[in-house]
């Protein structure tokens, strides 16, 4: 595209900083990312992505040629001369399941004296319902608005999450129409839906779509736990449900609970931001009882499928990301299943075709199998966590004869049963026909 005149200085080269960097740049715009670590700018400017994700080298190469992409360290090199400032810096969960804001008030505090006059700042990494505000009370400068610009990017897709996005909300003080028509500018050759609204109202949206998302996975994965009680199958429940375009076929997969680096830490902060504003989200906190309990679920059929007792019992493992597509292991069900496992004595050895070596302090339960093959070799039960598509094609037939027991426990009802039955394993999913 064209060269814009809009200059803008992403704060943050991780993965979301990264991906809106290399995606604006990409949209014409002239883009300077900041990071305050030296190795991760080193490879950015050579043109190597730091961060594992479908397109997004291409952009940074291409953006690196064209001269609308460059990579500096600090956020103090990178606001001189800026038009829009965009804060993607990491909001981690803090201890009291609160999101952290420490780097976001460092940043803020490093730069507000060297803000361009009359810039934009946006936020955009995920912050508590009234950061826009406090940024905003930081920065204390009548020439600088403060809007909130959430992302909806899921990982995987990020990049075509941020060309082809669902909506662009951006919330502004009083709804201020001037900063808000900025930002949405930044995004004006994408065919999309805007919404301008105040930065509480674009703070949690961000919130009440991923925790909307959440309980309607953990509803989900109860009715799923229903059909097993009845006899029923969940495919075609959801299959069923799906039809209604009120409800919509998406996001409906049972499984062995939701994780991620957003989905949980989301949930947590919201209803920590409910009870500090005096509501009591009782649904919510089902929703995350009800994924805790999903765990359980899983770790019950494991121990059954063994004979009750999981003591010095070897069991394999396949998949450890938190889902297919991505080499992300925060905050995955596979990791706290294998955890629960462990705790009652299991042995266990795992495959992930994105996990080559342990990662201390994260994959310790585990002992890390270079295939899925190693990964069967020996163990009672086989039991698939996430739902990497090469899981279909394995040789069942060659994974029974290297398993000691005969059951496959698919958390992802990822597997054709009547293949994995044929080689005379028995096969159990999650809300399929066999009973619980
Ligand atoms: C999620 C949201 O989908 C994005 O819209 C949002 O922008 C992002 O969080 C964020 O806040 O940054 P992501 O964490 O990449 O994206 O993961 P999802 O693809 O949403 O999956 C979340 C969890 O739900 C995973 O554990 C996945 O396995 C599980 N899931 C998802 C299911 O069990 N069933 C489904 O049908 C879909």
């Amino acid at each position: 595209g064209a060269t814009s005149g809009v200059k803008v200085a992403v704060i943050g080269a991780g993965y979301v900083g990264l991906t809106t960097a290399a995606c604006l740049s990409s949209l014409g715009h002239r883009v300077v990312c900041a990071d305050v670590d030296q190795e991760k700018l080193d490879a950015l400017r050579r043109g190597e992505a730091t961060i594992r994700e479908p397109g997004i080298c291409e952009l940074v190469v291409d953006g690196l040629a064209s001269g609308r992409l460059d990579f500096v360290l600090g956020a103090s090199a990178a606001v001189a001369g800026a038009d829009i400032v965009i804060l993607c810096v990491p909001t981690p969960m803090g201890a009291t399941g609160a999101a952290d804001l420490t780097a976001l008030e460092s940043v803020v505090t490093e730069v507000r004296d060297l803000l361009p006059h009359g810039c934009v700042v946006v936020n955009k990494s995920t912050v508590p319902v009234g950061t826009a505000a406090h940024v905003a009370h930081l920065i204390d400068r009548a020439d600088v608005a403060v809007v909130s610009n959430p992302e909806f990017l899921r990982e995987g897709f990020a990049v075509h999450d941020f060309l082809n996005p669902d909506r662009i909300v951006v919330g502004s003080a009083d709804r201020d129409p001037v900063p808000a028509r900025r930002v949405a500018a930044l995004y004006e050759h994408l065919d999309t839906a805007v919404l301008v609204t105040d930065s509480s109202s674009a703070e949690l949206i961000k919130y009440a779509s991923n925790c909307y998302l959440a309980t309607r996975l953990s509803f989900v994965n109860t009715v799923a736990e229903l059909c097993e009680y009845l006899d029923a199958s969940i495919d075609d429940v959801t299959a069923g449900m799906g039809y209604d375009d009120r409800i919509g076929k998406a996001f409906l997969r049972p499984g062995p609970g939701w994780g991620g680096s957003c989905l949980p830490k989301d949930t947590f902060a919201l209803l920590r931001t409910a009870e500090s504003a005096g509501s009591d989200f009782a649904l919510l906190r089902a929703a995350i009882d009800t994924n805790v309990k999903q765990q359980e679920l899983v770790v019950g059929k494991v121990r059954k499928a063994v004979g009750g007792d999981l003591a010095g019992v070897r069991i394999g493992l396949l998949g450890l990301t938190f889902k297919a597509g991505t080499d992300d292991l925060r905050d995955s069900p596979s990791l706290a299943i294998a955890a629960r496992l462990a705790a009652e004595g299991a042995e266990l050895s795992g495959y992930d075709p994105s996990v080559h070596a342990p990662v201390p302090g994260v994959t310790d339960d585990v002992r890390i199998a270079g295939t899925a093959y190693h990964a069967a070799k020996g163990a009672a039960a086989i039991v698939l966590l996430t739902e990497w598509p090469e899981f279909r094609d394995l040789d069942w037939g060659r994974i029974a004869d290297r398993l000691h027991g005969r059951s496959v426990i698919d958390t992802r009802n990822l597997l054709d049963p009547l293949t994995v039955a044929r080689t005379g394993l028995s096969y159990q999913g999650i809300g399929r026909p066999g009973g619980p």
